[in-house]
């Protein structure tokens, strides 16, 4: 089954915390693919972190600069894409991704994602509050979007290869 989708990009998607980043580069690494973060591509657009981007112009600027990044990179060879956990969530974005690439997302419950992020500050969104707070209410009004993913994979706490391996028998 593995290689009919591999014409396409295959981009990673769910919040932050769901090990997208990490799930992909290792996911890259089996299928002997690039891999490319969206997150990074931005700042490296930017010439600045997302942090110091969102304090300059704030969130709406960023969703405009994040938009445009993921429609660059799409245009792209077939690669995986980890994005941002609010990419899927925007509506041409989302479109985009599934007109042309296999979207994967990544699923994990609220204690995994208040430990994944806890104790790292590069995220403005959860500098705003409560991160738990937050991110249960993310949850709710992101995760029936993020269900309109061509795959779902659960991530509990478990090794990256592991989810790594979940998707693969996906493909
Ligand atoms: C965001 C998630 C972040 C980053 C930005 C906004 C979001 O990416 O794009 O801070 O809206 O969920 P990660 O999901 O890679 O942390």
């Amino acid at each position: 089954r593995l290689g009919s989708h591999l014409d396409r990009t295959v981009v990673l998607v769910g919040l932050m915390g769901a090990g997208k980043s990490c799930v992909g580069r290792r996911l890259a690494a089996r299928l002997g693919l690039s891999f490319i973060d969206s997150d990074v591509e931005f700042e490296t657009a930017a010439g600045c972190s997302i942090s110091d981007y969102f304090a300059k112009h704030g969130e709406a600027a960023f969703r405009d600069g994040e938009r445009k990044v993921i429609a660059r990179l799409m245009e792209g060879t077939p690669c995986i894409l980890a994005t941002g956990g609010g990419a899927f969530i925007d509506p041409e974005t989302r479109d985009r991704i599934k007109q042309s690439a296999l979207s994967v997302w990544i699923r994990a419950d609220l204690d995994l994602l208040v430990k994944r992020t806890s104790g790292r500050d590069h995220r403005p969104l959860l500098k705003t509050g409560d991160p738990r707070e937050i991110l249960s209410r993310l949850m709710e009004a992101r995760y029936p979007i993020y269900a309109e993913a061509d795959i779902i994979v659960d991530s509990t706490d478990e090794p990256p290869e592991v989810t790594v391996a979940k998707i693969c028998q996906e493909l």
